[in-house]
């Protein structure tokens, strides 16, 4: 039993944001690479319009091949109903749902209030779905570069809101604006209203509090992370985001812990490898990958 669950959205949120596309084989290498080391959930892609995001047009061939890999929970993302069938129906295991706390980065994301969008996820959940799960991503839970602040109560109401039909719901801090202090204030607030059904911290290192945000959630009881490989990421409709918590630090600072991810170290960086060859010029970022395994060092077993 792993004591922290790390679910890597580097296909996902790391290459929507990328400047060149990788091609659908090496997108499938890569993914096949990361399960080979130990990532039990991966974030393959997004069912969106492809005229809007075309990294993300082979997303439906990519979850077919996902879902052949045994032990992987292969998640989407989907704006709205549209792209939840074609979720279902590609056979994805789990649907994350991009639901902005902040009223302008919802309606420039996804065209649609918070309201309207929370309905939206309402009527996916009530259209036949055996088997997959779907989960509530509060975005921009931690402030907005459009809107800039986010209430708190704004937050807590959307995540109550999506706990009414959701398995699972989770907070991103879409443009990386969150601090210590107050992952450990909003994370405890939403956790008080809709208890065990908040599950998971996304949080993007854009000032480099990626690693301190995960571990003040880890502090106050979170067990489940989503990161990406190299630090790709970012959403193109929130201006100034930039790459998520990196998930070879995030893994390594865990395992020095003595936290176990179930992840396996120099297998990570065997995925990190066809990464890079799979988008050539793109910036990947990450310390341990470049600092190297402290000496004598040893994962949990
Ligand atoms: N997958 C594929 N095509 C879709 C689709 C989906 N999920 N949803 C809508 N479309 C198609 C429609 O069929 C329509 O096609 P047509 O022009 O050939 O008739 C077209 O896209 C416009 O549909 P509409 O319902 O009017 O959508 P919209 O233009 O108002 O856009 C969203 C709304 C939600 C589809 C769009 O804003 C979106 O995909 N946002 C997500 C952005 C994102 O991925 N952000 C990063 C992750 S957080
Ligand atoms: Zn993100």
């Amino acid at each position: 039993m792993t004591q922290v669950h790390i679910c890597e959205v580097g296909p996902r949120d790391g290459l929507q944001n990328a400047k060149q596309l990788m091609p659908t084989g090496a997108k499938k290498a890569w993914i096949d690479a990361l399960a080979a080391a130990g990532v039990t959930e991966i974030e393959v892609g997004s069912f969106v319009p492809p005229k809007l995001i075309p990294a993300m047009a082979d997303t439906d061939e990519i979850v077919r091949h996902a879902i052949k890999i045994p032990g992987l929970k292969v998640v989407a993302l989907a704006p709205n109903l549209k792209g939840f069938q074609r979720a279902v129906e590609a056979g994805a295991h789990k649907v994350t749902f991009p639901v902005s706390a902040s009223y302008e980065h919802c309606v420039s994301n996804v065209r649609m209030t918070p309201d309207q969008m929370v309905e939206e996820v309402r009527k996916c959940a009530q259209f036949p779905h055996p088997g997959v799960e779907i989960e509530g991503a509060v975005a921009t839970a931690f402030g907005c570069t459009l809107q800039g602040k986010v209430a708190e109560e704004e937050v807590a109401r959307i995540a109550e809101a999506l706990a009414k039909f959701c398995d699972a719901v989770a907070l991103a801090d879409t443009v990386g604006y969150a601090n210590p202090a107050q992952v450990k204030r909003i994370f405890s607030l939403v956790k008080s209203r809709i208890g065990e059904k908040l599950e998971a911290a996304h949080f993007h290192n854009t000032r480099g509090l990626g690693l301190a945000n995960a571990l003040a959630a880890y502090e106050v009881g979170v067990r489940v992370f989503d990161s990406s490989m190299g630090g790709l990421g970012g959403c193109p409709f929130a201006p100034g985001a930039s790459g998520n918590v990196i998930t070879e630090d995030l893994v390594f600072m865990f395992e020095s812990m003595g936290v176990s991810t179930g992840i396996d170290f120099p297998k990570l960086l065997a995925a990190r490898e066809l990464l890079v060859k799979g988008i050539p010029g793109e910036p990947i970022y990450g310390h341990t990958p470049l600092a190297g395994l402290p000496k004598g060092f040893r994962a949990t077993a």
